[in-house]
């Protein structure tokens, strides 16, 4: 049964002692055919002056292709959900379900109650996409404000373990993580997120390898900062000039511990980055960044 762990005291043994389970190495991407800045829900889709972020399509369309190719440059496989006409924000596949493998290995992947009602619909094509692809698919209590779940968006991954480090307080719940630890059977690590600016677990806290991350501290209580630097003794900090958009270098991926694709132009974190002796990928998510996501919600890794 899953055990949910929430302070650096409760935290008395070594993550890494834990169970191993195999990191997922397929890639999936929505097409932004229908992506649009027009749903405005987090503090980075409005101007300085209010209004709302102009969307140039093509460029989209380009930085998408300029992901896929870099994940198909680092040898994984990417496999394509539909987009739905009339959800603006499906390109951000990391936010609708959760993957994960049973201990008897069978793929399956929790559904997210997602908060906002017009991403909520993105759920069931996600949902359908991970079934054609050997899942079974689990669903979380009624969606209330009390189960609130946006899947990897919020609930990240340990590479190698039984360990999910999940955030809450904007689009999760805190209360859902009792399913969710006894959905996945592992142990789940909470953090409360500070800052609506970083409304989502992955927006400051970019795990590289089962030891290693980037994080942005200011988005983190203090309690919740000495958590991440327990779990991580190879924690790289991101300064919040660099985490904050337009850089958003804390959505950074890194898909096989040692390539780490972030929007280029984050000087310092790939400075970082290369000292701590990780290769950085940069490249243009700009008109994405202007939804509020990068690199690591335009993704869903699955195994
Ligand atoms: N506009 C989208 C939203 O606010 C962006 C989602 C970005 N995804 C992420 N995992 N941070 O929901």
């Amino acid at each position: 049964m899953g055990k949910i762990i929430q302070t650096a005291e409760e935290l008395n043994f070594d993550v890494r002692s834990t169970p191993a389970m195999p990191v997922a190495r397929r890639i999936m991407m929505v097409r932004p055919t229908y992506f649009h800045v027009d749903n405005p829900i987090n503090p980075h889709m409005r101007k300085a002056d209010g209004s709302l972020h102009v969307l140039d399509k093509p460029k989209a369309m380009q930085e998408w292709d300029g992901l896929r190719t870099a994940y198909m440059n680092l040898g994984l496989q990417v496999f394509e959900a539909d987009a739905i006409n009339g959800l603006p924000d499906m390109v951000f596949c990391a936010n609708q379900s959760l993957p994960f493998l049973t201990r008897t290995g069978e793929r399956k992947a929790i559904l997210s109650n997602m908060a906002n009602d017009i991403r909520n619909r993105e759920v069931p094509g996600i949902a359908a996409a991970l079934e054609r692809n050997g899942y079974k698919t689990v669903a979380l209590p009624q969606r209330s404000a009390q189960t609130l779940f946006e899947g990897m968006g919020d609930a990240l991954w340990l590479p190698g373990y039984r360990v999910l480090l999940g955030g809450y307080g904007h689009r999760t719940h805190k209360a859902i993580y009792g399913s969710v630890a006894e959905l996945v059977d592992a142990t789940v690590i909470v953090f409360e997120l500070a800052n609506p600016r970083f409304y989502h677990l992955d927006t400051c806290l970019s795990i590289l390898d089962g030891s290693s991350a980037l994080a942005c501290r200011e988005a983190f209580t203090q309690d919740g900062w000495e958590l991440v630097k327990k779990v991580f003794p190879n924690l790289i900090e991101v300064p919040l000039s660099e985490a904050d958009s337009p850089a958003f270098a804390c959505n950074a991926h890194c898909p096989d511990g040692k390539n780490v694709i972030l929007q280029a132009g984050s000087k310092q974190t790939v400075t970082r980055l290369k000292a701590a002796g990780f290769k950085a990928v940069g490249l243009s998510t700009e008109e994405f960044i202007k939804s509020g996501g990068s690199v690591f919600c335009m993704k869903l890794q699955f195994f």
